[in-house]
């Protein structure tokens, strides 16, 4: 019976593969994959079998969700073992949902496998933890930009109470909007804020800043690699931490 295999490449560094994906991605006749993913990761994928970038970042698609979808389809209906290999972990702002419904609709199984999302790869290559007894008790995951585009809908004002550590994903290009809603929710301008752009990989760059701050400091020096905001207590410079600012 045919199966796709859902696979999460992690953030970067090959060897933040975990041992399934490894495995899985040895054995695929086809790897579907987003541009996130790296030639170092791809390199590990049958050496016959067939590489299809579907890529899109930020917006930009070289595919739509609906051809990805249909692509997924009609090769596990061909007969091949396809792998569709996502940045990061699939189930966290991946397409996922659309992906598997699809799967479903056509009778084709799937397994998903996890992977290294980018938070916690930048918390590891920070040396932050993102959790802290007393300090940062909620860990919460927020998308930069909305279905459409500028800023999704979030509750500006909970997540200011909830004083827990804030993760932007896709966040790189709204930064300055994002700040501006949290400040005008109450958050403290001085709130350590940070950017980490090319978590794991040997571009890492690392910017410290404030929620005040941090917006000029990126458009001064702006990225040109995945970038993950985070902010919250968890970075202030009295916590306990390691950062390293590159790799
Ligand atoms: C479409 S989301 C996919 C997230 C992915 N599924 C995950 O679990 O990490 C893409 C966003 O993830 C973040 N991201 C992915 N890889 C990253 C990396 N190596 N360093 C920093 N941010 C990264 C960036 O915010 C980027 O805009």
């Amino acid at each position: 019976m045919t199966k796709v295999f859902l696979i999460g490449a992690g953030p970067g560094d090959a060897e933040l593969l975990t041992v399934k994906a490894l495995r899985l991605l040895g054995q695929a006749d086809v790897v579907l994959h987003d541009s996130l993913v790296g030639p170092d990761i791809l390199a590990l994928a049958r050496a016959d079998a067939r590489l299809v970038d579907v890529g899109k970042r930020c917006g930009r698609h070289s595919a739509s969700q609906q051809e990805i979808c249909a692509l997924l389809v009609a090769e596990a209906r061909g007969g091949a073992m396809v792998v569709r290999l996502k940045g990061g972990d699939p189930m966290i702002f991946g397409r996922a949902t659309e992906e598997m419904a699809e799967l479903t609709r056509h009778g084709i199984g799937f397994e998903v496998i996890p992977g290294v999302t980018a938070a916690t790869a930048a918390a590891a290559a920070l040396g932050v933890s993102l959790t802290r007894r007393g300090v940062a008790s909620s860990l919460h995951f927020l998308a930069g930009h909305g279905a459409q585009s500028g800023l999704p809908a979030h509750d500006w004002l909970a997540l200011t109470k909830s004083g827990g550590t804030l993760v932007v994903y896709m966040g790189g290009l709204s930064l300055a909007g994002l700040a501006a809603q949290f400040i005008e929710a109450g958050m403290a301008p001085d709130t350590p804020a940070l950017a980490v752009e090319n978590a794991s990989l040997p571009g890492q760059r690392v910017v410290e800043g404030t929620l005040a701050s941090l917006p000029g400091q990126m458009a001064a020096a702006p990225a040109s690699g995945p970038v993950l905001v985070m902010i919250g207590p968890a970075f202030s410079p009295g916590e306990s931490r390691h950062i390293k600012s590159d790799r």
